[in-house]
């Protein structure tokens, strides 16, 4: 059975750009990174210690746990490799599992077609050592393998999470173009905010960076509303310890926060959205909702950020229809939130210039494989120099 106890290399993927917020995150949680990539940060780790890492990890998407790498030059090798290791020692033989790959070789296609020779390999093994053969299929719901091949090495991975970290779960409700939560999560810790200060989120949506916000206020686990991981359906694995991970991000939660977060959006199903989803979340009671236009967005006194995602062209609306929307977030940023950093998250630069502000900052994301920026402001009542 697989010992959670036994060390061995993890990689920790992550949305391309944001490999050094995870960074920083896997610090903060005692791990030494041993290589960053563009999509993801390699360290040491048990599988015990990949519990912990898919509880709290905010901008990661999955946790790969190393079982043998090899040079592989053909399917052939690629099947007789996988056939050799114990298999039965990781998934349940009357279980179900699925594999996933990411290959780059000249032999290869199609990465189905890899995916294909690695589960036909694992299930031979299973059923000449169990005489049972496990089912499997593309479900991301129980056991997980996944094929790095690139050039002529290979490395084959458990992957602890399953579905993707940035599906939290307390998304019931979509509005018009939700951003990932991991891009969201990111976003947020990108900018100047901290727990204490307001976070004001005009242009809500589905409510993802007011709910991401609230999550990181209260030392909230990102992932305290799922209940299915990877890790969860591998031979030797300890409900107890993924428990006690669950108790103590419990205890360290906190019950109230202090700066307000704002969310608010003209679209009233969008707002119904938010809100069904902020309970979802089990952080409603700290968000202040409100179905206005941005310009109507109250702003209190104090210490705070406004991180607005508006529409930008690519995805809803067309980019001559929204050059009057985005002067009106600059117009809205410079009379009402003077004292204030304003960040605008989007992809249209063209559309950015309308803001009429200048950008103190320009912080380079993607949503998905689309380029974005998040624009900061320093906003002062009359001049900078005033
Ligand atoms: C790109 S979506 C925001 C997506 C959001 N970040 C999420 O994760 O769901 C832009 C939002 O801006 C809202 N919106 C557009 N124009 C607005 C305006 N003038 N005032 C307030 N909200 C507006 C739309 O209703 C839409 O929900």
């Amino acid at each position: 059975m697989a010992d959670f106890n036994q060390k061995s290399t993890v990689n920790i993927s992550c949305p391309l750009g944001l490999a050094p917020t995870l960074k920083e995150e896997i610090i903060a949680l005692g791990f030494t990174p041993k290589e960053i990539r563009e999509t993801g940060v390699e360290i040491e780790a048990t599988l015990n210690d990949c519990i912990s890492l898919n509880f709290w990890l905010r901008t990661a998407h999955r946790v790969h746990y190393l079982i043998d790498e090899k040079p592989i030059h053909k399917p052939d090798d690629l099947r007789n490799w996988v056939k050799r290791l114990p298999w039965e020692e990781w998934i349940p033989h009357e279980g179900y599992f699925s594999v996933t790959s990411r290959v780059d070789h000249h032999t290869i296609e199609n990465d189905q077609f890899a995916n294909l020779v690695v589960k036909d390999a694992v299930v031979d093994r299973i059923r000449y050592k169990k005489n049972v053969r496990p089912d499997s299929g593309s479900d991301l719901q129980k056991s997980v393998l996944f094929l790095f091949w690139n050039q002529d090495v290979a490395r084959i991975f458990i992957d602890t999470s399953g579905e993707s970290l940035s599906r939290r779960n307390y998304r019931t409700a979509t509005a018009a173009a939700p951003m990932q939560e991991s891009l969201a999560a990111a976003i947020v810790q990108s900018t100047n905010w901290k727990p204490g200060m307001h976070f004001i989120n005009p242009m809500t949506g589905s409510g993802t960076l007011a709910i991401e916000a609230a999550f990181i206020a209260l030392n909230k686990a990102p992932a305290s509303v799922r209940n299915n991981f990877g890790f969860m359906h591998l031979v030797g694995y300890d409900d107890e310890i993924y428990q006690k991970v669950r108790d103590e991000a419990k205890k360290s939660a906190l019950k109230e926060i202090d700066g307000k977060i704002i969310a608010t959006d003209h679209d009233p199903q969008a707002v119904l959205s938010a809100q069904k989803n902020a309970k979802t979340a089990g952080v409603d009671h700290l968000i202040e909702f409100e179905c206005c236009d941005i310009s109507k967005t109250h702003i209190p006194d104090g210490d705070g950020v406004v991180v607005v995602n508006p529409p930008y062209g690519m995805r809803l609306g067309e980019d001559t229809d929204l050059r009057p929307l985005y002067k009106e977030i600059g117009d809205f940023m410079k009379s009402n939130c003077a004292g204030k950093t304003g960040y605008v998250f989007t992809a249209n630069m063209a559309l950015a210039k309308k803001i009429g502000l200048r950008a103190a900052s320009r912080t380079q994301f993607f949503n998905t494989t689309l380029e974005c920026r998040l624009l900061e402001f320093e906003l002062y009542s009359g001049s900078k120099k005033d």
